[in-house]
């Protein structure tokens, strides 16, 4: 007996919070929507060594997707989820129904200006305010003085910063590295719907960002962007949605080597019907 008491699943609220509420001790939150992978438990790893008390929500979102068919095909594991997470030592596995989150249509409608009308903003109409309309609800919930998310949703990080300014909410947001697989794909829940030829293919997303990384500042800045679609387009397997170049912080396209500030390479390609995102530091 190590003296831990074992990890609660809790599907309500009310029971969530009659559970954690009266804690003075910190609690860490890391909101997922399932389909673990080695990627979450690096946050889950991270949320335990940083805080008192670990909870994790399981929740397939529905109001942020903007695609009806990508819901229906969202790969869902509950009870492999419960079991990577009793694991990694979690607290509490918070598992709402949908009336939980939504016990009423959610009507509200967030305004991130320039952050939410490029890259998966302008791909995904409809996806961040969904998003934030979770988010926010659920750090409602949990109360969490930190949550983490991961570096692999970039613009995502960008625009929970700003929820969370925009409503004061007294919470630390944690960014984490993206977690990679040995041939360099970035994990996601999505990866579990490649067959064995898009897998195959899939790595060239990341050989690809980091070819840019590698060439930035040498080649003019669109035709490395050119470049780097038609390098991942030359294999059958993958069609790139979009690639792009943009400020770390503004996530504002970026037109010339010259202009300050961090940049980053965002990409998003389509294996078949699953859609891969992936970014690199340049
Ligand atoms: O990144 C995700 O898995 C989801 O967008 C999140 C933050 C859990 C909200 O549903």
């Amino acid at each position: 007996m190590n003296g831990r008491i074992t990890m609660q699943i809790i599907t309500t609220v009310a029971e969530l919070r009659r559970r954690l509420g009266g804690r003075t001790a910190s609690v860490g939150f890391v909101p997922t929507m399932g389909a673990l992978h080695a990627g979450h438990i690096s946050l889950v790893e991270r949320c335990r060594r940083e805080c008192d008390t670990a909870v994790v929500s399981v929740f397939v979102n529905p109001t942020q997707f903007n695609d009806p068919e990508d819901l229906v095909n969202y790969p869902r594991t509950p009870q492999a989820d419960c079991a990577l997470l009793e694991k990694a030592g979690v607290d509490f596995v918070f598992m709402p129904r949908e009336s939980e989150i939504y016990p009423r249509q959610d009507l509200r409608r967030f305004e991130f200006g320039d952050l939410e009308r490029v890259m998966e903003g302008e791909h995904r109409p409809g996806h961040f305010n969904g998003v934030a309309q979770v988010v926010s609800r659920l750090l409602e919930i949990v109360k969490p003085d930190r949550a983490y998310f991961g570096e692999k949703d970039y613009q995502q990080l960008a625009v929970i910063r700003q929820l969370v300014r925009q409503l004061h909410l007294p919470v630390e947001i944690v960014d984490c590295p993206i977690e990679r697989d040995g041939d360099g794909l970035a994990l996601s829940s999505r990866n579990m719907r490649l067959n064995a030829a898009q897998r195959e293919s899939a790595p060239l997303i990341y050989a690809t960002l980091r070819e840019m990384s590698q060439r930035a500042g040498s080649v003019p800045l669109q035709e490395l962007i050119r470049w780097a679609a038609q390098r991942i387009d030359t294999d059958p397997q993958l069609k790139t949605e979009y690639i792009a170049i943009a400020d770390a912080d503004s996530l504002q396209p970026v037109s010339s080597w010259e202009e300050p500030g961090k940049k980053y390479a965002f990409a998003a390609v389509w294996a078949g019907d699953v859609r891969l995102i992936d970014n690199i530091e340049l």
